[in-house]
């Protein structure tokens, strides 16, 4: 059997929104399948709004999911298990500055959390395990030490923070639009590191973005999603340079993506548009593809299987 350091089953995130008068249901994540090999770094992409988030927090045990399967390392996670926490399972943020609180010194959580796992015996050891990990990123505990987080650039705090992941030995990175708040100059150096990270350390990277460019360059297989559907999932070459569904198609020319910092803010109200497809019966993106049939506007279509890509498309079945 094929090993997997994570599988997700059917997972589906329902969410009700709107006041008492117009509420709406709308399916986040619908019936989502993938799994993440050892050592590979698997792709989820689409534009703000199409449920990676929502899919991400469920994996790391911070939202519930309605129904569905999650499989680390072959154990099926329980109810309110926060599976981030554990040591085989460890996330990246967008924001490195949300991330470390201003008024404290990084090493300090580096130093808590070897503490918490109980991973070493003394402090020299702490330092030289920290050492470590910084120096697989780039950096060293000398330039490190007793700095607060202001003091280092979005880039350096990013690659403290991926560091931190790795203090615990994970077998899986989740990273969320990780680049998407650095510095364009420097997302390539950042992307490049899990690449690195997984060819040296055979760790997993479960990686989030709506930048295609990035995800061509280190992903080994990818699954563009649209409004909670997997709509198209295989061998990153084959997904980008061969394109089979219209959805796909459609974003590798443009990837229309809000702000961040303004779509953190308005997080919970849904655009016009969003809400109009999350609503669609039939397949979600009819309302916008090129090649629209009428049963897709009835039915959703089912994943079909061409070459060794899954798309959920009828001018495949
Ligand atoms: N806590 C929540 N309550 C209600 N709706 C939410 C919540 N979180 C996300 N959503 C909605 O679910 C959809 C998917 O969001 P998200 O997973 O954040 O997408 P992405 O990460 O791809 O931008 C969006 O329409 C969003 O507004
Ligand atoms: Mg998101």
């Amino acid at each position: 059997m094929e090993e997997k350091v994570l599988d997700i089953v059917e997972l589906t995130k329902v969410f009700t929104i709107g006041s008492l008068l117009s509420r709406v249901r709308i399916t986040a994540v619908d019936r989502v399948s993938f799994h993440v090999r050892p050592a590979e770094i698997f792709c989820l992409a689409g534009e703000s709004g199409c449920g990676k988030s929502t899919t991400a927090k469920m994996i790391m045990g911070f939202e519930e999911p309605t129904s569905g399967t999650i499989i680390h390392n072959g154990k099926p996670s329980g109810r309110h298990e926060k599976v981030w926490l554990t040591q085989r399972t460890q996330a990246i943020f967008q924001d490195p500055f949300g991330t470390f609180n201003p008024l404290r010194t990084v090493d300090r959580y580096f130093f808590e959390t070897l503490h918490n796992y109980k991973l070493v015996q003394s402090r020299a050891e702490a330092i030289d395990w920290i050492d470590r990990k910084l120096r697989s990123v780039g950096l060293s505990y000398e330039e490190f030490a007793d700095k607060y987080p202001n003091e280092f650039s979005g880039g350096q705090l990013q690659r403290i923070s991926i560091a931190r992941a790795l203090l615990t030995n994970p077998t899986l990175l989740i990273a969320d639009e990780p680049v998407s708040m650095v510095d364009a100059s420097l997302r390539m150096s950042i992307v490049n590191l899990f690449k690195q990270l997984c060819d040296e350390l055979g760790v997993s990277v479960l990686y989030i973005t709506h930048d295609l460019a990035t995800a061509y360059y280190v992903s080994e297989r990818i699954a563009i999603m649209f409004r909670g559907n997997i709509i198209e999932m295989g061998p990153v070459e084959q997904v980008l340079m061969e394109p089979k569904h219209p959805y796909t198609q459609l974003l590798r020319e443009s990837i229309p993506e809000a702000d961040p910092r303004k779509r953190w803010a308005t997080k919970i109200s849904l655009t016009e548009l969003e809400q109009q497809e999350y609503l669609r019966t039939g397949c979600k993106f009819a309302g916008r593809c090129p090649r629209v049939m009428n049963k897709c506007l009835e039915q959703a279509p089912t994943d079909v299987l061409v070459d060794d890509t899954l798309v959920k498309c009828y001018l495949y079945a």
